[in-house]
């Protein structure tokens, strides 16, 4: 979703936003712009499409400057427009803004502003946001001349209803930018006689090494060589510097054709990371100090909810599965979008996890206040180190997969699905679970990354059965058990990146219904890993075959589908507790290579956002 990037200092701003910006495409975007100050004078320049467009377009002007604002725009209020695009300036020309979010109460901000005066280019929300800026800027002389900037954005924002993450310029005082965030993340890089401003720390493009996390309600004056912090109440904030780990963040291709694809092949060091310094080999069980609570503790809960958006909420499914099956304790798993307005009455004894890949998404970001507000305690698990997710949580785990870029998550999914087996593991250890089952778990666990590699292998055959299909604009998934998420994770995979529509279902309920799509171009991928609901899933496979539908057997028992599918990629044979696992690899190598075949950016899929930090 949008990106910012902001630089001050002594070298030349163009080419320092470009590549920030470049290093931000990955978020989801559909335009592109920048807002430069050189000599008192402000250039912007703003294009819909790619920042190559933009690049492109920048090339031909003579811009020089040291200090600017740029962003990458996925729209939200106002169709896809270079007018549209961010910067915005205002109408007196004295500022220029960037925002991510969304000001929910621009229309009568505009309302009050075209009174006074103000005029308007674009249908954008953010361009209310940058006039009120100028309008506060004016109306307030008494201010002394050095935070009068600073102010005029204070006083503006305090009036904003909505979320925001900005940065922002003017005329006025050509040597600072001031940026703030409500809901949607802002960072401050430091550099050597350097400052920069970003909502990724990917967007630094590897000129920073240590980080201000900017907090809600916190607005920040930045220059060349200072930063100073204030609350929207204009109160002063003592701030912590962070390192960045640039071996976590590193975003790299590496030989990869595409980040999807090295991302796929990244599994097996991402799930070594995930259960790194976490297994106990003597007591059988999971080591989990982020969770921030003692045995005693864990035993009273009778209850966990789970939230989470897109793949995040499939790990969650079969978090659901094995959490009630190892630890036997209840599970609700709730869209977080839904979760945060349906005021799901919790109990006493109940632990709330969210889960997210890049920490910002905003509607598990306010489950997780929700569920806070209401007094439970909150855990997160998420990958991206300080992100506000891990920050505001009251404890949890991180994933240490590395920096996914690829918009159709991939290590992500498997590694929190391990993260969640851990955790099933350790609850499970203080419950029911014997040692020698415990002990069973903690060796297919220590097998996970060597069998995920064995399956990464049939990338091949993969490659072949994605050409045989790569045509058809229909496809069914089907599981039974915890591969019924995974059906949906399949299908979701290729929904995202090759705009086939593909459905999920547990196996059972094909013939309620879904049935009737089958025919010889709606093929199903079956799921059959469960050996003891593997005659079912059989069954299930020859109602299909009985009305020429094609199947394609994700399996670890062929012989089941021999004469039966149509293609068998076959997996290797492993412990129930690793299988929904390893089952998603090819699920996510069948997508992918069949995007390729049609022609998809594979990528950079349209309409689709990394993290997704509006409502
Ligand atoms: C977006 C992405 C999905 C992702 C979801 C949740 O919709 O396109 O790939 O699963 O957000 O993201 P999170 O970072 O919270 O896991």
């Amino acid at each position: 979703m949008c990106g910012i990037t902001g630089y001050i200092g002594k070298r030349d701003a163009t080419p320092i936003l470009i590549e920030g910006l470049k290093k931000l495409e990955y978020r989801g975007y559909d335009s592109a712009g920048i807002a430069l100050l050189d000599n008192g004078k402000m250039n912007v320049c703003k294009k819909k499409g790619r920042v190559d467009v933009l690049a492109e377009e920048i090339s031909k002007k003579p811009f020089k400057a040291n200090l600017g604002i740029s962003h990458t725009r996925w729209a939200t209020h106002g169709g896809v427009t270079d007018a549209n695009a961010h910067p915005h300036v205002s109408s007196d020309g004295k500022f220029a803004l960037v925002h991510n979010g969304i000001v929910e109460n621009f229309e009568s901000i505009k309302t009050f502003l075209t009174k006074k005066g103000y005029t308007f280019k674009s249908q954008t929300d953010s361009e209310a946001l940058v006039n009120l800026i100028a309008y506060h800027y004016d109306f307030r002389t008494d201010e002394s001349l050095e935070n009068r900037f600073l102010e005029a954005v204070r006083k503006a924002l305090i009036h904003v209803e909505g979320t925001y993450g900005i940065a922002v310029i003017s005329k006025e005082k050509p040597d600072e930018i001031v940026a703030a965030r409500k809901g949607s993340p802002l960072l401050i890089g430091i550099g050597k006689n350097e400052r920069l401003v970003s909502s990724d720390v990917l967007g630094f493009a590897g000129r920073a090494n240590n980080v201000i996390y900017l907090d809600d309600g916190q607005i920040a004056s930045i220059t060349i060589d200072n930063c100073d912090i204030i609350s929207i109440g204009n109160k002063p904030i003592e701030y912590k510097v962070k390192e960045i780990d640039w071996e976590l963040e590193n975003a790299d291709l590496a030989g990869a054709k595409h980040y999807m694809q090295k991302e796929i092949y990244e599994q097996p060091k991402a799930i070594e990371n995930a259960i790194r310094g976490r297994i106990s080999d003597d007591a059988s069980t999971a080591i989990l100090h982020g969770l921030n609570m003692t045995a005693q503790e864990m035993r009273q809960v009778d209850r966990i909810i789970f939230c989470a958006c897109g793949t995040a909420w499939h790990a969650c499914l079969v978090a659901e599965q094995l959490i009630e099956k190892y630890a036997r304790i209840p599970v609700e798993v709730e869209y977080a979008s839904e979760f945060r307005y349906r005021n799901t009455p919790i109990e006493k004894n109940t632990l709330v996890f969210v889960l997210s890949q890049s920490g910002e998404t905003i509607d598990t970001l306010e489950a997780l206040r929700e569920s806070q507000r209401k007094g439970f305690k909150t855990l997160a698990i998420t990958n991206a180190i300080a992100s506000t997710i891990s920050r505001e949580s009251d404890g949890g785990l991180y994933q240490y997969a590395g920096k996914e870029v690829g918009v159709a998550s991939t290590k992500a999914f498997t590694s929190q699905v391990v993260i969640c087996l851990l955790i099933a593991l350790h609850i499970g250890r203080m419950r029911d679970l014997s040692y020698t089952a415990g002990k069973e778990i903690v060796e297919a666990i220590k097998k996970l990354p060597n069998l995920v590699e064995e399956t990464l292998q049939q990338a091949k055959h993969i490659e072949e059965i994605a050409k045989k299909y790569a045509f058809n604009e229909d496809f069914l998934f089907l599981g039974r058990l915890d591969e019924f998420p995974i059906a949906l994770e399949g299908a979701l995979k290729l929904k995202e990146i090759s705009y086939i529509h593909a459905e999920a279902y547990p196996a059972g309920e094909m013939k309620h219904g879904p049935i009737a799509l089958i025919c010889p171009e709606c093929p199903s991928v079956i799921f059959a890993n469960a050996e003891d609901v593997l005659s079912k899933v059989v069954s299930n496979a020859q109602e299909i075959k009985a009305r020429k539908g094609k199947i394609i057997a994700i399996t670890s028992f062929p012989e089941a589908f021999e004469g039966l599918a149509d293609d068998i990629i076959q997996l290797p044979k492993m412990h129930d507790c690793v299988r929904t696992i390893v089952a998603t690899v090819p699920a996510q190598l069948l997508a992918y290579y069949i995007a390729l075949e049609r022609g998809c950016d594979v990528d950079k899929p349209r309409n689709l956002a990394k993290a997704v930090t509006v409502e």
